[in-house]
């Protein structure tokens, strides 16, 4: 399995879900930027991920709801590696809240993270591509909220449903020049913000796993070995596709977890 270019960056690479995919595009034998917000973590990870690696990682901070932070960062990178031919819209996040309770302001910095980022990003990188001329591959990460409804997450989940149609129109439109445009959609994994509000633990945990054939929670590595095939030959035939990367969550439907996370203390007041 080749990679369809050796130079890749993964947004949010610095931890999680986007910190194992460039570790896996590492041990295909590529070079990664991992374009984070939070540049001390994400200096840390590209320095453990050179020092194991042949390849090379590096950091360059960005904020991928700013048009000239994203302009930069993949400037950066074509210095640094002369070419990018991949891109991993993988940063994202959201804070829990219902429609009628939620501000405005976290409305719009969830859609402007989960969708306009990706927007931005795939602009920048496909300027890139078209003006080289090479095949390319874009993933984008959604999640399994792009076809559930839990409780609590009216934004991330309109944003992520948008981040798949956006996947489809852009496979459409790039197709042509040999680029192709994915997504996948994790179901519960691992990483520092599952783990940092607690919902992997206990009776919601327990929850995830009962609702997920393959019987358990999902790793980053996980999501990141499918992302990896999409960016390979393996996947020369595949675009416009949201694959669910959840041990099968996605068959029995997501649960509405507010009422657990109630009941556990686990919402903000
Ligand atoms: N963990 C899960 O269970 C799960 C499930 C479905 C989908 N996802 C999606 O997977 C992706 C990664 O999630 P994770 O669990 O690894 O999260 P995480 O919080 O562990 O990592 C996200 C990374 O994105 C970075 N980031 C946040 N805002 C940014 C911005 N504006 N610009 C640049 N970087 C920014 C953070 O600094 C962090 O390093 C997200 O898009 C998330 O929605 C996660």
């Amino acid at each position: 399995m080749e990679l369809v270019s050796n130079h890749a960056i993964v947004t949010g690479g610095a931890q999680g879900i986007g910190r194992g995919i460039a570790e896996s595009f590492m041990a295909h034998g590529a070079s990664v930027a991992l374009a984070d917000i939070d540049d001390a973590t994400a200096t840390e990870t590209s320095e453990e991920l050179t020092a194991t690696h042949d390849g090379e990682a590096i950091a360059v901070q960005c904020d991928i709801t700013d048009s000239e932070s994203v302009e930069a960062m993949v400037d950066r990178t074509v210095d640094q590696f002369g070419d990018v031919g991949i891109l991993v819209n993988n940063a994202g996040a959201a804070e829990l809240a219902r429609t009628w309770e939620m501000s405005e302001s976290e409305w719009r910095k969830t859609v402007d993270v989960c969708l306009n980022g990706p927007f931005l990003c795939t602009k920048a990188v496909l300027n890139h591509i078209l003006e080289v001329g090479h095949d390319g591959s874009i993933v984008n990460v959604s999640s399994l909220n792009y076809i559930a409804a839990t409780d609590g997450l009216p934004h991330y989940s309109a944003a992520k449903a948008g981040v798949s149609q956006f996947t489809k129109v852009v496979a459409a439109e790039a197709g042509r020049y040999g680029i192709r445009v994915n997504a996948v959609a994790p179901g519960s994994t691992r990483t520092p913000l599952t783990e940092g509000n607690g919902l992997l633990e206990g009776k919601i945990g327990e929850e995830f796993v009962d609702r997920t054939p393959l019987g358990r929670i999902g790793e980053p590595d996980d999501i990141a070995k499918v992302v990896t095939f999409l960016c390979s030959d393996y996947a020369q035939w595949v675009t416009g596709e949201t694959i669910c990367v959840d041990g099968g969550q996605h068959i029995r439907g997501l649960h509405s977890y507010w009422d657990t996370l109630n009941e556990m203390g686990l919402l903000e007041e």
